[in-house]
């Protein structure tokens, strides 16, 4: 007994280096994937959401998140190596293929990196390659010098009907950035990886309050690149901060720093982090809305903590000692708190993680299980097992 209580402080005192979240849920993972893949038997529909009757809710290559299902696929043989997981993930990931000549909005990034980018990077085949350099042509088709930004959304009206955005671009964006910067490594040619500093440059600039908290849309002029207006879509309030608004600003610019090793991208990226920490509630699972005025009782988004997980993973290795730390154990609480009862959908539902927040403005998808949590979630398990071994984290 007093052993079994020394070996436990000794974990706890070690930074929490017990991988049996990771076992556990990957355990999960497979299980709950089994139970998607028999009932989205075709590579016509990825799963999305679980509907109100308990039932999977698809998507059928219209909507911004059909490469998540792939990637889960991808993530889940990664870690079992076993070949049945890899023949789904092709099928998911081929079927795709398509969208690469996508231009009418910015998801091309979560579309074809999520399911081509982890294709690639687990098989080395070159058609993948190929898949991936044309979605990021087809990305910097919506990039304008003048703005020096990508437009995320095509005309519209704001979401309570009284502005026009003629030029929005929204936080989300910072996540396609990874598809350019690899478009750049493998063909050699620096114009994927010039967008994309551009825009992380421009949204640096406006996206952000003093406070580092950020605005979900900002909306440009396209003929002087001037700020129109900076806004909300899918948060609570224009001057709200929107969860994972922040939670996709901290893996953006992690990313960004990854890739220019700019200092400036390493000191801004720990202030956007720790505004958000500062924030969380005690299990470190955001609620959907930093100002939303009803919390305790709002919603929580399970999406934003896997994001901002997986994000702060990365992140802690390229920082000294202190710092580093902190991000590792908060990135730990986030997916302790995921792992639990309270977060995990239980064996008989096919989805891994519970109370994500899509669209609350929208009545869309109200503490709910969606499939981009679950993907996220998954890369930061991988990447907490990579660190605990020592090994590159992605
Ligand atoms: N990219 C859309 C969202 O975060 O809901």
């Amino acid at each position: 007994y007093v052993l079994c209580i020394s070996v436990l402080v000794l974990i706890a005192c070690s930074g929490g280096e017990d991988t049996s979240i990771v076992e556990q849920g990957f355990t999960r993972a497979e299980q709950q994937l089994s139970n998607q893949l028999k009932a989205v038997p075709e590579a016509t529909e990825y799963p999305r959401t679980i509907g109100k009757d308990g039932k999977l809710k698809v998507t059928r290559k219209n909507d911004w998140t059909e490469g998540f299902y792939p990637g889960c696929l991808w993530y889940v043989y990664e870690y079992t190596n076993k070949e049945d997981w890899k023949k789904a993930a092709i099928k998911w990931t081929e079927s795709l293929e398509p969208l690469k000549k996508m231009t009418n909005h910015h998801d091309i990034g979560f579309l074809m990196y999520c399911s081509f980018g982890n294709a690639y990077r687990l098989t080395g085949n070159e058609a993948y390659k190929d898949v991936l350099v044309e979605s990021a042509r087809s990305l910097c088709t919506r990039f304008n010098e003048k703005t020096g930004c990508i437009k995320s959304w095509n005309y519209r009206k704001s979401w309570n009907g009284k502005d026009e955005w003629f030029y929005p671009v929204i936080i989300d964006n910072m996540m396609n950035l990874e598809l350019l910067y690899f478009a750049t490594k493998v063909t050699g040619d620096s114009v994927y990886a010039k967008v994309a500093n551009r825009h992380a440059e421009t949204t640096a600039k406006n996206q952000f309050r003093e406070d580092y908290s950020n605005y979900h849309v900002v909306n440009y002029d396209a003929e002087t690149g001037e700020v129109l207006n900076q806004a909300t879509c899918q948060g609570f309030s224009d001057n709200s901060a929107w969860a994972r608004g922040q939670a996709w600003a901290i893996y953006g610019y992690t990313v960004v720093y990854r890739e220019t090793l700019d200092p400036r991208y390493l000191d801004f990226v720990q202030k956007v982090a720790d505004v958000y920490l500062e924030r969380l509630p005690e299990d470190y699972i955001p609620y959907w809305d930093f100002d939303d005025p009803s919390i305790p009782n709002a919603p929580r988004d399970a999406s934003a903590a896997s994001v901002t997980a997986s994000a702060l993973l990365e992140l802690s290795t390229y920082l000294p000692d202190k710092k580093g730390d902190e991000y590792k154990n908060a990135a730990i609480r986030m997916l302790t708190s995921l792992s639990s009862d309270k977060y995990q959908c239980g064996k008989s539902k096919p989805a891994f993680l519970l109370h994500s927040t899509g669209h609350l403005p929208n009545n869309s998808e109200i503490d709910a299980a969606i499939i981009y949590a679950d993907y996220y979630y998954i890369e930061a398990l991988i990447r907490l097992k990579n660190l605990i071994e020592d090994k590159a984290v992605i």
